[in-house]
Protein backbone atom coordinates (compact mmCIF):
# COMPACT_ATOMS: atom_id res chain seq x y z
CA UNK A 1 0.00 0.00 0.00
CA UNK A 2 1.19 3.42 -0.84
CA UNK A 3 1.68 5.65 2.32
CA UNK A 4 2.19 9.45 2.51
CA UNK A 5 5.97 8.75 3.29
CA UNK A 6 6.93 6.46 0.35
CA UNK A 7 5.73 9.50 -1.89
CA UNK A 8 7.44 11.83 0.04
CA UNK A 9 10.85 10.15 0.35
CA UNK A 10 10.23 9.29 -3.71
CA UNK A 11 9.31 12.91 -4.43
CA UNK A 12 12.02 14.63 -2.39
CA UNK A 13 14.72 12.57 -4.42
CA UNK A 14 14.31 14.00 -8.01
CA UNK A 15 11.31 17.25 -7.28
CA UNK A 16 12.56 20.79 -6.56
CA UNK A 17 9.52 22.77 -5.46
CA UNK A 18 8.17 26.53 -6.22
CA UNK A 19 8.29 29.09 -3.84
CA UNK A 20 9.99 26.43 -1.29
CA UNK A 21 13.81 26.02 0.54
CA UNK A 22 14.47 22.49 0.11
CA UNK A 23 15.78 22.20 3.03
CA UNK A 24 12.85 23.09 5.01
CA UNK A 25 11.79 19.62 4.33
CA UNK A 26 14.18 18.08 6.48
CA UNK A 27 11.68 18.81 8.99
CA UNK A 28 8.77 19.63 7.74
CA UNK A 29 6.94 16.59 5.83
CA UNK A 30 5.86 17.38 1.96
CA UNK A 31 1.67 16.55 2.42
CA UNK A 32 1.49 13.66 -0.70
CA UNK A 33 -2.22 14.61 -1.73
CA UNK A 34 -3.87 11.10 -3.10
CA UNK A 35 -7.44 13.06 -4.29
CA UNK A 36 -9.93 16.12 -3.64
CA UNK A 37 -12.82 16.80 -3.39
CA UNK A 38 -15.43 20.39 -2.78
CA UNK A 39 -13.07 21.97 -0.40
CA UNK A 40 -10.99 19.08 0.44
CA UNK A 41 -7.77 17.47 -0.15
CA UNK A 42 -7.36 13.75 1.04
CA UNK A 43 -3.66 12.65 1.90
CA UNK A 44 -2.51 8.55 1.11
CA UNK A 45 -3.40 8.08 4.91
CA UNK A 46 -7.30 9.43 4.82
CA UNK A 47 -5.86 12.60 6.34
CA UNK A 48 -8.38 15.13 5.00
CA UNK A 49 -7.45 18.96 4.65
CA UNK A 50 -9.73 22.02 3.65
CA UNK A 51 -8.61 23.83 1.30
CA UNK A 52 -8.50 27.18 3.19
CA UNK A 53 -6.13 28.77 -0.19
CA UNK A 54 -8.05 27.49 -3.08
CA UNK A 55 -4.55 26.00 -4.03
CA UNK A 56 -2.83 29.23 -4.74
CA UNK A 57 -6.03 31.18 -5.58
CA UNK A 58 -7.63 29.30 -8.05
CA UNK A 59 -10.39 26.98 -7.42
CA UNK A 60 -13.37 28.69 -6.89
CA UNK A 61 -16.03 25.40 -7.13
CA UNK A 62 -13.84 22.86 -5.69
CA UNK A 63 -12.04 19.79 -6.30
CA UNK A 64 -12.71 17.20 -8.64
CA UNK A 65 -16.54 19.28 -9.16
CA UNK A 66 -18.58 16.68 -11.09
CA UNK A 67 -20.04 19.36 -13.74
CA UNK A 68 -16.16 20.31 -14.51
CA UNK A 69 -15.16 17.10 -14.98
CA UNK A 70 -17.54 16.03 -17.33
CA UNK A 71 -17.06 18.56 -19.69
CA UNK A 72 -13.54 18.25 -19.66
CA UNK A 73 -13.81 14.77 -20.02
CA UNK A 74 -15.83 15.25 -23.56
CA UNK A 75 -13.43 17.51 -24.55
CA UNK A 76 -10.96 14.76 -23.98
CA UNK A 77 -12.57 12.43 -26.69
CA UNK A 78 -12.70 15.28 -29.18
CA UNK A 79 -9.61 17.60 -29.47
CA UNK A 80 -6.98 17.87 -26.30
CA UNK A 81 -4.65 20.00 -28.26
CA UNK A 82 -4.33 22.24 -31.66
CA UNK A 83 -1.45 25.27 -32.33
CA UNK A 84 -3.89 28.39 -32.43
CA UNK A 85 -1.52 30.25 -35.19
CA UNK A 86 -3.57 29.69 -38.11
CA UNK A 87 -5.89 27.32 -36.60
CA UNK A 88 -8.53 27.89 -34.59
CA UNK A 89 -11.04 25.19 -32.35
CA UNK A 90 -14.44 25.90 -30.85
CA UNK A 91 -14.06 25.91 -27.11
CA UNK A 92 -11.70 28.99 -27.58
CA UNK A 93 -14.14 30.79 -30.08
CA UNK A 94 -16.73 30.40 -27.71
CA UNK A 95 -14.86 30.98 -24.35
CA UNK A 96 -13.30 34.64 -26.19
CA UNK A 97 -17.16 35.82 -26.82
CA UNK A 98 -18.27 34.87 -23.12
CA UNK A 99 -15.42 36.42 -21.95
CA UNK A 100 -15.71 39.65 -24.10
CA UNK A 101 -19.58 39.65 -22.83
CA UNK A 102 -18.59 39.61 -19.00
CA UNK A 103 -15.23 42.06 -18.60
CA UNK A 104 -15.99 45.79 -18.84
CA UNK A 105 -17.31 47.21 -22.23
CA UNK A 106 -13.92 48.37 -23.83
CA UNK A 107 -12.41 45.02 -23.90
CA UNK A 108 -13.16 43.51 -27.22
CA UNK A 109 -10.12 41.17 -28.31
CA UNK A 110 -9.31 38.09 -26.58
CA UNK A 111 -5.10 37.03 -26.57
CA UNK A 112 -4.48 33.23 -25.42
CA UNK A 113 -1.65 33.13 -23.20
CA UNK A 114 -1.29 29.58 -20.68
CA UNK A 115 0.20 30.99 -17.34
CA UNK A 116 -0.50 34.56 -15.26
CA UNK A 117 3.27 35.57 -15.28
CA UNK A 118 3.23 35.05 -19.22
CA UNK A 119 -0.43 36.86 -19.59
CA UNK A 120 1.87 39.98 -17.25
CA UNK A 121 4.48 39.41 -20.00
CA UNK A 122 2.00 39.66 -23.11
CA UNK A 123 0.08 42.33 -21.66
CA UNK A 124 3.63 44.77 -20.88
CA UNK A 125 4.97 43.36 -25.10
CA UNK A 126 1.44 44.96 -26.36
CA UNK A 127 1.30 48.52 -24.27
CA UNK A 128 5.19 48.99 -25.51
CA UNK A 129 4.87 47.79 -29.05
CA UNK A 130 1.06 49.46 -29.30
CA UNK A 131 2.93 53.16 -28.68
CA UNK A 132 5.89 51.94 -31.11
CA UNK A 133 3.93 51.41 -34.00
CA UNK A 134 2.15 55.03 -33.26
CA UNK A 135 5.65 56.23 -33.44
CA UNK A 136 6.32 57.00 -29.49
CA UNK A 137 9.00 54.72 -27.52
CA UNK A 138 8.11 54.36 -24.08
CA UNK A 139 10.05 52.32 -22.49
CA UNK A 140 9.44 52.73 -18.59
CA UNK A 141 6.34 51.00 -17.02
CA UNK A 142 4.90 52.34 -13.85
CA UNK A 143 3.16 50.13 -10.97
CA UNK A 144 2.16 50.07 -7.56
CA UNK A 145 4.35 49.54 -4.34
CA UNK A 146 3.79 45.86 -3.17
CA UNK A 147 2.65 44.67 -5.95
CA UNK A 148 2.99 41.84 -7.43
CA UNK A 149 2.47 40.63 -11.00
CA UNK A 150 4.41 37.21 -11.33
CA UNK A 151 7.95 35.71 -11.42
CA UNK A 152 9.19 36.21 -14.72
CA UNK A 153 11.54 38.62 -15.44
CA UNK A 154 9.18 40.90 -16.58
CA UNK A 155 6.25 40.03 -14.47
CA UNK A 156 9.12 40.39 -11.63
CA UNK A 157 10.15 43.83 -13.05
CA UNK A 158 6.87 45.28 -12.57
CA UNK A 159 6.28 43.85 -9.35
CA UNK A 160 7.46 45.13 -5.92
CA UNK A 161 7.68 42.54 -3.35
CA UNK A 162 11.48 42.30 -2.27
CA UNK A 163 11.75 39.10 -0.98
CA UNK A 164 10.84 37.28 -4.82
CA UNK A 165 12.53 40.49 -6.79
CA UNK A 166 15.66 41.30 -5.03
CA UNK A 167 18.41 38.91 -6.09
CA UNK A 168 17.42 39.40 -9.67
CA UNK A 169 17.62 43.25 -9.41
CA UNK A 170 20.20 43.19 -12.57
CA UNK A 171 18.07 41.66 -14.92
CA UNK A 172 15.15 43.20 -14.38
CA UNK A 173 13.43 46.55 -17.14
CA UNK A 174 13.22 49.47 -16.44
CA UNK A 175 10.16 50.14 -13.80
CA UNK A 176 9.28 53.08 -11.43
CA UNK A 177 6.79 52.61 -8.67
CA UNK A 178 4.20 55.06 -7.03
CA UNK A 179 2.93 53.76 -3.74
CA UNK A 180 -0.25 52.42 -2.89
CA UNK A 181 -3.06 54.18 -1.01
CA UNK A 182 -1.86 52.84 2.39
CA UNK A 183 -5.01 51.22 3.84
CA UNK A 184 -8.61 50.87 2.37
CA UNK A 185 -9.46 54.45 3.03
CA UNK A 186 -11.13 56.87 0.25
CA UNK A 187 -8.20 59.65 1.80
CA UNK A 188 -5.53 57.18 1.56
CA UNK A 189 -6.46 56.86 -2.20
CA UNK A 190 -7.04 60.47 -2.59
CA UNK A 191 -3.09 60.25 -1.29
CA UNK A 192 -1.89 57.93 -3.22
CA UNK A 193 -3.28 59.84 -6.56
CA UNK A 194 -1.69 62.96 -6.30
CA UNK A 195 1.41 61.48 -6.29
CA UNK A 196 0.74 59.04 -9.43
CA UNK A 197 -0.48 62.91 -10.84
CA UNK A 198 2.41 64.47 -10.29
CA UNK A 199 4.98 61.29 -11.37
CA UNK A 200 2.69 61.18 -14.94
CA UNK A 201 2.95 64.79 -15.38
CA UNK A 202 7.28 64.58 -15.50
CA UNK A 203 7.55 61.17 -16.79
CA UNK A 204 4.18 60.27 -19.10
CA UNK A 205 5.98 60.57 -22.22
CA UNK A 206 8.52 58.12 -21.14
CA UNK A 207 5.54 55.53 -19.79
CA UNK A 208 3.62 53.05 -21.72
CA UNK A 209 1.31 51.76 -18.86
CA UNK A 210 0.48 51.95 -15.14
CA UNK A 211 0.06 48.14 -13.96
CA UNK A 212 -1.83 47.39 -11.04
CA UNK A 213 -3.83 44.29 -8.93
CA UNK A 214 -7.09 46.23 -8.25
CA UNK A 215 -8.57 46.77 -5.48
CA UNK A 216 -6.54 43.87 -3.28
CA UNK A 217 -2.63 43.46 -3.63
CA UNK A 218 -2.53 39.51 -3.22
CA UNK A 219 1.41 38.11 -2.36
CA UNK A 220 2.21 41.58 -1.10
CA UNK A 221 0.38 40.39 2.17
CA UNK A 222 -3.27 40.39 1.03
CA UNK A 223 -2.95 44.86 0.93
CA UNK A 224 -6.66 46.43 0.15
CA UNK A 225 -7.35 49.71 -0.77
CA UNK A 226 -10.36 51.74 -1.99
CA UNK A 227 -11.75 51.69 -5.89
CA UNK A 228 -11.76 55.43 -5.58
CA UNK A 229 -8.22 55.05 -6.45
CA UNK A 230 -9.11 53.07 -9.47
CA UNK A 231 -11.29 55.38 -10.56
CA UNK A 232 -8.76 58.09 -10.51
CA UNK A 233 -6.16 55.85 -11.62
CA UNK A 234 -8.01 55.44 -15.30
CA UNK A 235 -9.08 58.98 -15.45
CA UNK A 236 -5.25 60.03 -15.05
CA UNK A 237 -3.87 57.42 -17.12
CA UNK A 238 -6.05 58.38 -19.92
CA UNK A 239 -5.33 61.77 -19.61
CA UNK A 240 -1.39 61.30 -20.22
CA UNK A 241 -1.62 58.69 -22.95
CA UNK A 242 -0.89 55.95 -20.63
CA UNK A 243 -2.23 52.90 -20.58
CA UNK A 244 -3.86 50.89 -17.54
CA UNK A 245 -3.90 47.17 -17.13
CA UNK A 246 -5.55 45.68 -14.95
CA UNK A 247 -4.05 42.80 -12.99
CA UNK A 248 -7.09 40.47 -12.62
CA UNK A 249 -5.69 37.24 -12.43
CA UNK A 250 -5.93 36.97 -8.54
CA UNK A 251 -8.97 39.22 -8.14
CA UNK A 252 -11.22 38.33 -11.11
CA UNK A 253 -13.72 35.69 -11.25
CA UNK A 254 -16.22 36.95 -8.12
CA UNK A 255 -13.01 36.86 -5.53
CA UNK A 256 -13.53 40.56 -4.71
CA UNK A 257 -17.78 40.41 -4.81
CA UNK A 258 -18.20 41.60 -7.74
CA UNK A 259 -17.52 39.45 -11.14
CA UNK A 260 -14.48 41.50 -11.49
CA UNK A 261 -12.80 44.14 -9.20
CA UNK A 262 -12.40 46.74 -12.22
CA UNK A 263 -16.58 46.91 -11.68
CA UNK A 264 -16.25 48.09 -8.04
CA UNK A 265 -14.98 51.29 -9.95
CA UNK A 266 -17.07 51.33 -13.06
CA UNK A 267 -14.18 51.38 -14.97
CA UNK A 268 -12.60 49.45 -18.23
CA UNK A 269 -8.80 49.12 -18.49
CA UNK A 270 -6.69 49.14 -22.09
CA UNK A 271 -5.79 45.65 -20.65
CA UNK A 272 -6.79 43.12 -18.30
CA UNK A 273 -5.13 39.87 -17.39
CA UNK A 274 -6.87 36.92 -16.40
CA UNK A 275 -5.48 33.35 -15.23
CA UNK A 276 -6.23 30.96 -12.39
CA UNK A 277 -10.02 30.93 -11.50
CA UNK A 278 -10.43 31.57 -14.95
CA UNK A 279 -10.66 27.71 -15.64
CA UNK A 280 -12.04 27.11 -12.24
CA UNK A 281 -8.59 25.61 -10.95
CA UNK A 282 -8.06 22.80 -13.54
CA UNK A 283 -5.97 23.75 -16.23
CA UNK A 284 -3.37 26.35 -16.91
CA UNK A 285 -5.01 28.99 -18.71
CA UNK A 286 -4.68 32.96 -19.31
CA UNK A 287 -6.04 35.54 -21.32
CA UNK A 288 -5.06 39.08 -22.14
CA UNK A 289 -7.60 41.27 -22.78
CA UNK A 290 -7.58 44.76 -24.79
CA UNK A 291 -9.18 47.27 -26.99
CA UNK A 292 -10.04 47.49 -30.55
CA UNK A 293 -8.23 50.68 -30.84
CA UNK A 294 -5.19 48.49 -28.96
CA UNK A 295 -5.96 45.65 -31.64
CA UNK A 296 -6.22 48.51 -34.89
CA UNK A 297 -2.64 49.69 -34.14
CA UNK A 298 -1.41 46.76 -34.93
CA UNK A 299 -3.52 45.55 -37.59
CA UNK A 300 -2.02 46.16 -41.01
CA UNK A 301 -0.12 44.49 -43.82
CA UNK A 302 2.72 42.28 -42.64
CA UNK A 303 5.49 43.89 -44.63
CA UNK A 304 4.79 46.76 -42.31
CA UNK A 305 6.29 44.62 -39.64
CA UNK A 306 3.92 46.11 -37.02
CA UNK A 307 2.36 42.66 -35.95
CA UNK A 308 1.83 41.18 -32.46
CA UNK A 309 4.73 37.82 -32.91
CA UNK A 310 3.96 36.76 -29.35
CA UNK A 311 3.21 33.01 -28.67
CA UNK A 312 3.35 29.99 -26.27
CA UNK A 313 2.74 26.17 -27.47
CA UNK A 314 -0.26 25.67 -25.55
CA UNK A 315 -1.93 29.25 -26.05
CA UNK A 316 -5.54 28.64 -25.77
CA UNK A 317 -5.66 24.61 -24.90
CA UNK A 318 -8.69 23.06 -25.51
CA UNK A 319 -9.37 21.50 -22.68
CA UNK A 320 -8.62 24.39 -20.35
CA UNK A 321 -10.94 26.26 -22.55
CA UNK A 322 -13.28 23.23 -22.38
CA UNK A 323 -12.86 24.10 -18.22
CA UNK A 324 -12.97 27.82 -18.55
CA UNK A 325 -16.81 27.45 -20.50
CA UNK A 326 -18.18 25.14 -17.70
CA UNK A 327 -16.48 27.19 -15.08
CA UNK A 328 -18.55 30.49 -16.53
CA UNK A 329 -21.56 27.97 -16.97
CA UNK A 330 -22.04 27.11 -13.13
CA UNK A 331 -21.60 31.22 -12.96
CA UNK A 332 -24.90 31.55 -14.82
CA UNK A 333 -26.86 28.86 -13.38
CA UNK A 334 -26.05 29.57 -9.71
CA UNK A 335 -26.23 33.14 -8.60
CA UNK A 336 -22.80 32.19 -7.33
CA UNK A 337 -22.23 36.22 -6.09
CA UNK A 338 -25.42 36.46 -4.23
CA UNK A 339 -24.62 33.20 -2.47
CA UNK A 340 -21.02 34.16 -1.88
CA UNK A 341 -22.30 37.97 -0.57
CA UNK A 342 -23.85 35.78 2.36
CA UNK A 343 -20.88 33.73 2.49
CA UNK A 344 -18.77 37.05 2.87
CA UNK A 345 -21.00 38.28 5.68
CA UNK A 346 -20.47 35.33 7.57
CA UNK A 347 -16.96 35.73 7.52
CA UNK A 348 -16.91 39.20 8.41
CA UNK A 349 -19.02 38.21 11.39
CA UNK A 350 -16.93 35.64 12.59
CA UNK A 351 -13.83 37.95 11.69
CA UNK A 352 -14.57 40.64 14.53
CA UNK A 353 -12.77 38.00 17.48
CA UNK A 354 -10.00 37.90 15.55
CA UNK A 355 -9.28 41.53 16.06
CA UNK A 356 -9.63 41.27 20.08
CA UNK A 357 -6.44 39.60 20.10
CA UNK A 358 -3.29 41.41 20.95
CA UNK A 359 -1.56 39.91 18.55
CA UNK A 360 -3.34 41.47 16.06
CA UNK A 361 -2.93 43.90 14.13
CA UNK A 362 -5.84 44.35 11.75
CA UNK A 363 -8.53 42.34 10.07
CA UNK A 364 -9.70 43.85 6.41
CA UNK A 365 -11.83 42.12 3.98
CA UNK A 366 -13.21 42.45 0.04
CA UNK A 367 -15.61 39.15 -0.78
CA UNK A 368 -14.30 36.26 -0.55
CA UNK A 369 -11.47 37.05 0.53
CA UNK A 370 -10.14 38.12 4.30
CA UNK A 371 -7.03 38.43 5.89
CA UNK A 372 -5.67 38.53 9.65
CA UNK A 373 -2.43 40.57 10.38
CA UNK A 374 -0.29 39.92 13.10
CA UNK A 375 1.95 42.25 14.59
CA UNK A 376 4.88 41.94 17.53
CA UNK A 377 6.96 39.43 15.82
CA UNK A 378 10.58 39.39 13.95
CA UNK A 379 10.62 37.99 10.46
CA UNK A 380 13.11 35.23 11.17
CA UNK A 381 10.35 33.66 14.03
CA UNK A 382 8.26 32.41 10.91
CA UNK A 383 4.93 32.96 12.47
CA UNK A 384 3.24 31.83 9.35
CA UNK A 385 5.51 28.89 9.27
CA UNK A 386 4.06 28.17 12.81
CA UNK A 387 0.37 28.54 11.74
CA UNK A 388 0.56 26.43 8.50
CA UNK A 389 1.68 23.50 10.38
CA UNK A 390 -0.83 24.15 13.03
CA UNK A 391 -3.41 24.22 10.47
CA UNK A 392 -2.17 21.27 8.77
CA UNK A 393 -2.19 19.58 12.14
CA UNK A 394 -5.83 20.85 12.35
CA UNK A 395 -7.15 19.77 9.14
CA UNK A 396 -6.77 22.85 7.13
CA UNK A 397 -4.78 24.32 4.74
CA UNK A 398 -3.15 27.95 5.74
CA UNK A 399 -0.84 29.68 3.75
CA UNK A 400 0.05 32.64 5.57
CA UNK A 401 2.14 35.64 3.85
CA UNK A 402 4.63 36.06 6.16
CA UNK A 403 2.33 36.91 9.23
CA UNK A 404 -0.73 37.49 7.46
CA UNK A 405 -3.08 34.82 7.68
CA UNK A 406 -5.48 35.26 4.79
CA UNK A 407 -8.82 32.79 3.73
CA UNK A 408 -9.81 32.75 0.67
CA UNK A 409 -11.59 29.05 0.35
CA UNK A 410 -13.75 27.99 -2.84
CA UNK A 411 -17.31 29.24 -3.02
CA UNK A 412 -18.69 26.12 -2.51
CA UNK A 413 -17.04 25.85 0.73
CA UNK A 414 -19.94 25.17 3.54
CA UNK A 415 -21.13 27.63 6.35
CA UNK A 416 -19.63 24.40 9.00
CA UNK A 417 -16.54 24.53 6.73
CA UNK A 418 -15.56 28.09 7.21
CA UNK A 419 -16.85 27.74 11.39
CA UNK A 420 -13.88 24.69 10.82
CA UNK A 421 -11.48 26.98 8.89
CA UNK A 422 -11.84 29.88 10.66
CA UNK A 423 -12.08 28.36 14.23
CA UNK A 424 -8.53 26.92 13.58
CA UNK A 425 -7.06 29.57 12.59
CA UNK A 426 -8.59 31.83 15.35
CA UNK A 427 -7.06 28.66 17.58
CA UNK A 428 -3.60 29.13 16.04
CA UNK A 429 -3.09 32.60 16.35
CA UNK A 430 -4.08 32.32 19.85
CA UNK A 431 -1.88 30.30 21.14
CA UNK A 432 0.89 32.03 19.73
CA UNK A 433 -0.51 35.21 21.67
CA UNK A 434 -0.25 32.88 24.63
CA UNK A 435 3.60 31.69 24.20
CA UNK A 436 3.93 35.13 24.26
C1 LIG B 1 -1.96 39.37 -9.41
C2 LIG B 1 -1.12 38.27 -9.96
N1 LIG B 1 -0.54 38.40 -11.15
C3 LIG B 1 0.20 37.43 -11.69
C4 LIG B 1 0.41 36.24 -11.04
C5 LIG B 1 1.25 35.17 -11.67
O1 LIG B 1 0.50 34.10 -12.09
P1 LIG B 1 1.19 32.65 -12.30
O2 LIG B 1 1.54 32.16 -10.93
O3 LIG B 1 0.16 31.84 -12.99
O4 LIG B 1 2.39 32.88 -13.15
C6 LIG B 1 -0.16 36.05 -9.78
C7 LIG B 1 0.06 34.80 -9.04
O5 LIG B 1 -0.13 34.70 -7.85
C8 LIG B 1 -0.94 37.08 -9.22
O6 LIG B 1 -1.52 36.97 -8.01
Amino acid sequence: MIDNTTIMQRDLEVIWHPCTQMKDHETLPLIPIKSGKGVFLYDFEGNSYIDAVSSWWVNLFGHANPFINERVKKQIDTLEHVLLAGFTHEPAVELAHRLVNITPKMLKKVFYVDNGSSAVEAALKMSYHYHLNRGKHKSLFLSLTNSYHGETLGALSVGDVSLYKETYAPLLIANMQVPVPKDQSRKAAREALSVLQKVLESKSDDIAALILEPLIQGAGGMHMYHSEYLEGARRLTTAFDVHLIADEIMTGFGRTGKMFACDHANISPDFMTLSKGLTGGYLPLSVVMTSDEVYSAFYCDYNEYKAFLHSHSYTGNPLACSAALATLELFEQNDVLAENEKKSQYIKDKLERFSMLENVKEVRQQGMIAAVELQGYDAKERIGLQIYRYGLQQGVLLRPLGHVIYFMPPYVISYKEIDRMMDVAYEGIRKLEIRN
